[in-house]
């Protein structure tokens, strides 16, 4: 089945379920799904209640939307995400994202844990995307183009919007929060890299990197949605910073940054 099938399924059962039409999506990374909690709760979709949508395996992640109000606005929050190192297909990996801009989402906040790649940064600290890159990753585009969605060779020279990353910066400020501004690495995973490819990305323009985002961003970008991207910098990458790294460690510093990354995300919603 291509992904536009599975889109069209998916979509059908979802509208079974609920009739929800959120103008704010937002996506929460590994250790940050607990924002859902500010959210007031009107319904929850299992992932696994949607035939053909893909389950996460990674520990750190649920599986569910959660759609409901945030200061009167209608959002919708994917609690989880596939990654494309679990062995899906890279179209599986954004179809959560087209579902939502199907269902009338506008908006759309990625949130993602990286490594740090930009020297000036440390663990702990939050960075907003100005762009990325994600050759080393296949096109979630690829195959038949979903025509309804939007062209077959969409421009890629503004992903993330610029008033969205305006909007992030007076909510980090009034909020005393640093927001650093950089470029997102989508690596394939599952491994962490090496001091050398780290090297490489650096040489390449990457301030940051991790396994996810850069995928969602370019199928939103081509359905027409508004995009704020931002990384929780939940360590140095290799050669940077600790001697190894781990999962583990990931989550519990994401979880530590929770709380200004709460403050910076109601900030953001408030505003748009
Ligand atoms: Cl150092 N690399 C990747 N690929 N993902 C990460 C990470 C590093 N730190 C958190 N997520």
């Amino acid at each position: 089945m291509n992904a536009k099938e599975k889109l069209e399924i998916c979509f059908e059962n979802l509208r079974k379920i609920t009739e929800f039409k959120p103008e704010t999506a937002i996506v929460l990374g590994t250790g940050l799904g607990s924002f859902a909690d500010q959210i007031e709760t009107l319904e929850t979709v299992e992932y696994k209640d949607l035939e053909h949508f893909p389950i996460s395996t990674v520990q750190g992640h649920n599986g569910r939307f959660i759609f409901g109000k945030y200061k009167g606005k209608n959002v919708a929050v994917m609690q989880g995400r596939v990654h494309y190192y679990e062995g899906y297909d890279i179209a599986d990996t954004v179809l959560g994202v087209r579902l939502l801009s199907l269902c009338g989402a506008k908006n759309l906040i990625l949130t993602n844990a990286a490594g740090g790649i930009n020297e000036s940064f440390s663990k702990g600290c939050l960075m907003a995307l100005t762009d990325h890159i994600s050759s080393f990753v296949p096109s979630p585009l690829r195959g038949e183009n979903i025509d309804f969605l939007g062209e077959r060779f969409p421009d890629m020279s503004e992903v993330y919007d610029k008033d969205l990353l305006k909007t992030a910066k007076n909510a980090a400020s009034e909020n005393g929060i640093k927001l650093n501004f950089g470029t997102y690495l989508q690596a394939p995973g599952p491994n962490y890299e090496t001091p050398a490819e780290i090297k490489m990305y650096k040489l390449l323009g990457a301030d940051a990197v991790g396994m996810s985002t850069a995928c969602e961003a370019m199928a939103a970008k081509h359905a027409g949605m508004k995009i704020l991207g931002i990384s929780c910098i939940t360590n140095m990458a290799a050669g940077l910073g600790e001697k190894t790294l781990s999962h583990t460690d990931v989550q519990q510093t994401a979880k530590k940054i929770s709380s200004d990354f709460t403050l910076l995300l109601r900030g953001v919603l408030e505003k748009i």
